[in-house]
This record gives C-alpha cells, structure tokens and sequence, in this order.
C-alpha cells in the first residue's frame, strides 16, 4: 500500500467515505508533483508531444484570431496545464508570420507541478530565449488584459463527482471502505447535481466538475473584459449525459481507477456543453464543437506537413506522416477530441 493510499484510508475510517473529487484530487496532485508522465517512457502521449504541426496550427489559429481582434498589445499568451512547454515553444514558432505580435507577447503558464514548471522552463529557455515566462497556480492570479488562451488535455485532469441515479433521486458515489478494508465505491447521501442531464433514467451514472465550470466563467468573463480568444481541446462529449468515464492509465495501459492512487494518470471525459454554457453564460462568443481532426485540416495541417516534409529522407517523412496522421484520422485522434473555441462578445461569429 502507498503512502497515499494509507493516508486516504486513515481519512475514510476518520471520517467517512470521500467524494470522487477529493480523491481525484489528492491523487493526481501526488502525481502530477512528482513526474513528467509524458512520452513512451511514461504513462501517455499528447498531440504537442506527436506532432509539431499541433501547435504550430494552433498558433496559427491564434495569429488570425489576434488580427481579428484588431491586433491587441501587448498580448498575453496564457496556457492552461502546459505539460514540457512543447505546444507552447510550436505556437511561438507559427507566430513568427506576424513579427509584431510575436515580440510583444507575454507568456503566462498555469501549471502545479514543480516538475512540469521545470521541463516548461527549459523548453523555452532552449527555443525561445528571448522569453520570460510567468508561472501561476491558477489563471485568476494570471493578471488581465488581452490574451489568447491555450489548454489541451487540462480539463480532462480536473477533479469531478459522480452521481448515481436512484429511483427519482440522485446519490453522490463515494469512496469508503470494502469489507477487507480496501478503497471501494459506495453509494453517497441524496444530493443535488450542479448541473444534471436532459435524460437520466435508475441505475444511471452522471459525472459533474466545478472547477471546469469555475475555470470556464474565469474565461468567459476576462475575455468580456478585454478583446480575446481561448481554445480549449480535450477529449469529450458534446452534449452532457450520463456514463461513467473515469479512467486510469498507466504504463500506456488501462488500469483499475482505485489501485496504487498518485501512481497512475486518472482522467474523466470532458462535458464540453456545459464548458461551452458557462463560458457563454460569462459573456464569451462561443463556436460550435469541432472535432480536431477537422479544426487542424482547416487551419491547414495538410499544408504545413507538405512542407514539411520537403528534402526530408524516407524515415523522418515516414515520422512526419505518421504523427499528423495520428492527430487527424478521426479513428485515432480525430474524432475522440474535441475543440471548443470562444472569442470576446463584439467579434463576429468564429
Ligand atoms: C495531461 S497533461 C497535458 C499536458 C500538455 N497540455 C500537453 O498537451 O502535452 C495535464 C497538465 O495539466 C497540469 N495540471 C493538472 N492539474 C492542474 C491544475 N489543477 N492546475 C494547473 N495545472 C494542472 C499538469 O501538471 C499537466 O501539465
């Protein structure tokens, strides 16, 4: 048993069984502390750790949302969960098309862990020296003004609770303790869901996540306050309803969500309609869901990886063509992930 796990348990005989979300919580906040879980060495890949091309559309995307937006300066680029800095050193490089803005930007990164702060601090010292990035626990420390705001596979990393439906009501699903004296799930008191889905029938599990609401209104209301844009990606839903999505990954493999917490990733699906509700709710324009495959062929992924792939031999093509390939193909990564982008309200329609 590890020490965390210990610790949880003595909390549950303490106290009584705990929310999904302190459990989430606690775990991932060991576990994020404590590693750089990226890359085939570790327990999962992402798109910036893919392909290049990832973020460098994103950052093209980011360039015409700023000429839109009537050029702002300074502007600051705020990334949510920037894991080694890798999307964010890609965007610096795509934001060379516009010289002016990529010497007036102002990088701010919200990251937890002391050592992603670090591997985001060496990526950028490498590939971008001109640059000084600020770190933040959280976006509200992030001062105002305008900004274009980043985050992929954040949302998936924050804290939700589940709840059950029984009969006419709803239960939160807990955490306490099996007969052996092992972590195991137990139904909650009757509660009321912040939010709760069109169609929930006996039996149903629905999953609901304040702090992506909260960190979604945060983003609505700066970009209301000053001119903006955010894009958000993850993989997810685009409709809430119900099903239980919890899941940890470790070794590049599935394992059981409540073995060896703090070791292993643990993510839920995101609810982008209710992302999308509260950052509208806040004021912020907000587009229809895309699925990425489709958002990245449209700002020209195709197009970039042509280019790349210029005087390049047959084994750096081949690896070229298989990263974009694995971010487009909607039986990869296409379809599974989303993007939800916003704007400041007085802009046109994305
Ligand atoms: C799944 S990784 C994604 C990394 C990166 N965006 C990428 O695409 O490679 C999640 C990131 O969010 C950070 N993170 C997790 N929970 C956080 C929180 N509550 N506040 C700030 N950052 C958090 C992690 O440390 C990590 O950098």
């Amino acid at each position: 048993m590890n020490p965390l796990e210990r610790q949880l348990i003595e909390e549950i005989r303490a106290s009584g069984p705990i929310g999904v979300d302190r459990f989430m919580g606690a775990a991932l906040a060991h576990y994020y502390g404590s590693r750089d879980p990226l890359g085939a060495a570790g327990d999962f890949t992402t798109a910036p750790e893919i392909s290049q091309v990832f973020g460098e559309i994103i950052g093209l995307w980011g360039a015409d949302r700023w000429q839109r937006l009537g050029g702002p300066l300074p502007l600051k680029l705020i990334e949510l969960g920037p894991g080694r800095g890798t999307l964010m050193a890609d965007l610096l490089r795509a934001l060379k098309v516009l010289p002016a803005l990529r010497q007036a930007v102002e990088v701010h990164f919200v990251e937890t862990s002391p050592t992603l702060r670090a591997a985001q601090a060496q990526t950028l010292r490498h590939r971008h020296p001109d640059l000084t990035p600020e770190w933040h626990d959280t976006l509200a420390q992030v001062p105002a003004g305008p900004m274009l705001l980043v985050a992929n596979e954040f949302f998936d990393a924050l804290p939700i609770r589940q709840w059950l439906r029984r009969g006419e009501h709803w239960r939160e699903r807990r955490i306490g303790l099996d007969g052996t004296g092992a972590l195991a799930f137990v139904a909650g008191p009757v509660g009321v869901p912040p939010i709760v889905p069109l169609v929930a029938t006996d039996g149903d599990l629905f999953e609901t996540c304040e702090p992506a609401l909260a960190i979604a209104g945060e983003i609505g209301r700066r970009l209301t306050a000053a001119p903006g844009a955010a894009v958000l990606i993850d993989y997810g839903h685009g409709r809430s309803a119900v099903g239980d999505t919890l899941q940890a990954l470790k070794g590049h493999a599935y394992a059981p969500v409540l073995a060896d917490p703090g070791e292993a990733d643990l993510t839920a699906h995101v609810d982008f309609d209710a992302l999308g509700q509260a950052l509208g709710a806040a004021g912020a324009n907000v587009a229809a869901l895309e699925q990425q495959g489709r958002f990245l062929i449209d700002h020209g992924a195709e197009l970039r990886l042509d280019t790349l792939l210029r005087g390049k031999d047959e084994t750096t093509a081949l690896a070229l063509k298989t990263g974009v390939r694995r971010l487009l193909d909607p039986m990869e990564m296409g379809r599974l992930f989303k993007v939800l982008a916003a704007t400041s309200p007085e802009r046109s329609p994305l």
